[in-house]
């Protein structure tokens, strides 16, 4: 089958890969009533098309932080991409890159910083994400390590005072360490493809955490649970800010109130975001949350938002509700999951293709002019 939408990738996805590696991706916390609430919150909206407006030439690109992009998209930090495939995080840089977009990169990726910018051109550096353990001494090793290849945006995530309990993944036994029972071990024997494919190739680790890959992915893990850090306050950011040289994006604000405050502490973006719904079951959807923090931050500063984005269409209306941009999660990521880089590029265009589609059809020539005045009143 030929994909022709995000919802055709989820399907391939859920059929290669092991239900406890689809359902880590797919899923989220408690009840995944805010996941739900990111999708349904997007299809109430209603665009007011006008017609008969001249849209043969239409402007979708972007500009972030000085640096040029194809489409307003970002390919957000993911964890662990390579359990979904080989070198995961390797093959989504390359297939952003090759869109024209960028990849930000996870603190608990399976490849290192320096591979994935040596697996893209030095000119256009990836965006590295910080989850903020309380060993100030690895933080700052390890942010001067991303500094070292080149990155300039770093997007600080800061809604993870908990890890929020996924409970797809605790019935599989999807933990560290995993609950190894018959139906685990059933579940990767009746998915060869993609037990030879990540299995069989480099050992599975963090290698931002462990740049050797010696220890493994469990012993990894371990140090992944200190990076959930209860003692994260403000004061954090201003430490980040007193090391890092280039802008910094604050991720998992949902209240205009923490994102005039992330500002005040010298962030220069802020991205809306409730982690896919996969930490505070009930927070707002992120595209409820936008215009509100839009309108506290101004021009002031950078607004993005991740969170339900399947469709161009959504990107349209995020950037009528005043995103700069959208970043996006699980959409990409049922693209590796269905064929690696080749799945991610498919997502990628999929997605132009509806955002361009649906612009036409709007009557708007330009990403630019995407205001509030092109969506009905709710
Ligand atoms: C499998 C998975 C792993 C994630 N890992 C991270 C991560 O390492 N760092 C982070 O800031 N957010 C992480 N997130 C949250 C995403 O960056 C993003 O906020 C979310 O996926 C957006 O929602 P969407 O998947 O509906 O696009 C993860 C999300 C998923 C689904």
């Amino acid at each position: 089958m030929t994909p022709i939408n995000i919802e055709d990738l989820r399907q391939l996805a859920k059929k290669r890969l092991p239900k406890m590696v689809f359902d880590n991706i797919d899923g989220a916390a408690h009840d995944e009533l805010t996941m739900r609430a990111n999708r349904v919150d997007f299809e109430r909206i209603r665009f007011r098309q006008r017609v008969l407006v001249d849209v043969s030439k239409l402007e979708i690109e972007t500009e972030l932080f000085g640096e040029k992009f194809a489409m307003p998209l970002v390919l957000t930090p993911l964890g662990m991409q390579g359990v979904i495939a080989r070198e995961g995080e390797l093959q989504a840089a390359r297939a952003a890159e090759r869109c024209g977009i960028r990849l930000c990169l996870s603190t608990v990726s399976t490849c290192s910083v320096e591979q994935v910018q040596a697996a893209v051109p030095a000119a256009r550096p990836i965006w590295f994400q910080l989850y903020m353990s309380q060993d100030k001494g690895f933080m700052k090793a390890l942010l001067e390590r991303a500094q070292a290849v080149g990155c300039r945006v770093l997007v600080f995530t800061v809604d993870g005072a908990s890890r929020g309990q996924r409970e797809r993944d605790l019935h599989n036994g999807f933990t560290v360490p995993p609950r190894v029972t018959p139906s685990f071990v059933l579940d990767v024997l009746t998915h060869p493809r993609w037990a030879a494919d990540v299995l069989l190739g480099p050992r599975l680790s963090m290698r931002n955490i462990d740049p050797s890959g010696r220890q493994s992915v469990m012993k990894a893990g371990k140090v992944m649970g200190g990076l959930v850090n209860p003692a994260n306050d403000w004061r954090d950011l201003d430490w980040v800010r007193g090391i890092w040289k280039g802008p910094i994006v604050v991720k998992g604000v949902l209240d205009p109130e923490d994102a005039r405050l992330a500002l005040a502490h010298g962030a220069e973006g802020i991205s809306v975001s409730n982690h896919g719904g996969r930490k505070l079951d009930g927070a707002p959807s992120a595209i409820s949350a936008l215009p509100a923090i839009v309108d506290a931050v101004g021009d002031r500063a950078t607004v993005l938002m991740d969170g339900g984005v399947r469709r161009g269409h959504d990107i349209v209306k995020a950037l009528a509700l005043g995103a700069k941009a959208c970043l996006i999660g699980r959409a990409f990521a049922y693209g590796l999951g269905a064929s690696g880089q080749t799945g991610v590029e498919q997502a990628i265009r999929i997605l132009e293709g509806e955002l361009r589609e649906a612009m036409m059809l709007l009557g708007c020539t330009s990403v630019k002019k995407l205001d509030r005045s092109w969506l009905l009143p709710s």
